[in-house]
């Protein structure tokens, strides 16, 4: 493993923290080579599908990094940042794999000692955790493509921009939301949308019953029962044929 060069793609804001790798570089501060730099106007425009469809091709660890929290140039797309943020860990957890493959931090544009240490320090952490599995075992790749889809999601999407205003102000009829029941809502819809998008990658290359989907995923037949119902309520799943009593399911389009 000692010979194990992490790939970590870092998704940077323009106007800091590239402005700060910038600073770095003509500063000639050595850090890692391992990292390859997306750069993005703010660090709120990181849509957590993305990160997780670099880890789900194989990238060993994403890093985000923008401006302080009070200097984002578009004033709170970093709390934005942050609160994508969380989707994306509940998401890496859902989908098994390490939480430390991810990070998320800010660096301004005259920090470039700190954008040098921010790197070596999450590459150190990466390559202590050797290569994304992803690569090796299908499984954590399919749960990782799941992830992803399940990010593109718009119930998921409406919650993480509305949460904000859900826990300080409340919803439309202005019942007040606290922040651990919009955590326990957020972990169902991820649970949800995990889930059926799985269970829809899974039906895309082999057609199959609640039967065979249960024990492929290890969820109860019931559970898997329910999704197939909604999923084909969203035209997403139809019946493929019938095996003796079983229905067999099969995936219509998937994007
Ligand atoms: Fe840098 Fe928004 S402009 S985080």
């Amino acid at each position: 493993m000692t010979d194990f060069e992490p790939k970590i793609i870092g998704f940077l804001c323009n106007w800091c923290s590239y402005a700060g790798a910038d600073l770095a570089g003509v500063s000639r501060i050595q850090y890692p080579t391992n990292l390859r730099i997306i750069r993005v106007m703010c660090s709120g425009r990181v849509d957590p599908a993305l990160p997780l469809g670099f880890l789900a091709e194989g990238a060993d660890g994403v890093m985000i990094t923008g401006c302080h929290i009070g200097d984002c140039h578009y004033i709170d797309g970093n709390l934005h940042a942050k609160r994508k943020y969380g989707l994306l860990e509940r998401l890496v957890a859902k989908a098994g794999l390490e939480p430390g493959r991810i990070m998320l931090d800010w660096v301004s544009a005259s920090e470039g000692q700190r954008f040098a240490d921010i790197v070596t320090g999450f590459t150190d952490q990466v390559r202590e955790l050797g290569p994304n599995p992803a690569v090796t075992d299908p499984c954590v790749k399919l749960n990782l493509m799941a992830a992803k889809a399940a990010a593109a999601e718009y119930r998921l999407r409406a919650l993480v921009g509305k949460e904000e205003k859900l826990v300080t102000e409340g919803n439309v009829y202005g019942e007040e939301m606290t922040q651990e029941e919009f955590d326990r809502i957020m972990e169902e819809v991820v649970e949800t949308e995990f889930t059926r998008n799985k269970i829809r990658l899974i039906l895309s290359v082999k057609p199959m019953s609640v039967k065979g989907l249960s024990a492929e995923t290890g969820i109860d037949s019931r559970i898997i029962l329910d999704h197939v119902v909604a999923l084909r309520q969203r035209g997403w799943v139809d019946l493929h044929e019938v095996q003796g009593n079983s229905p067999v399911y099969r995936a219509m389009e998937v994007q």
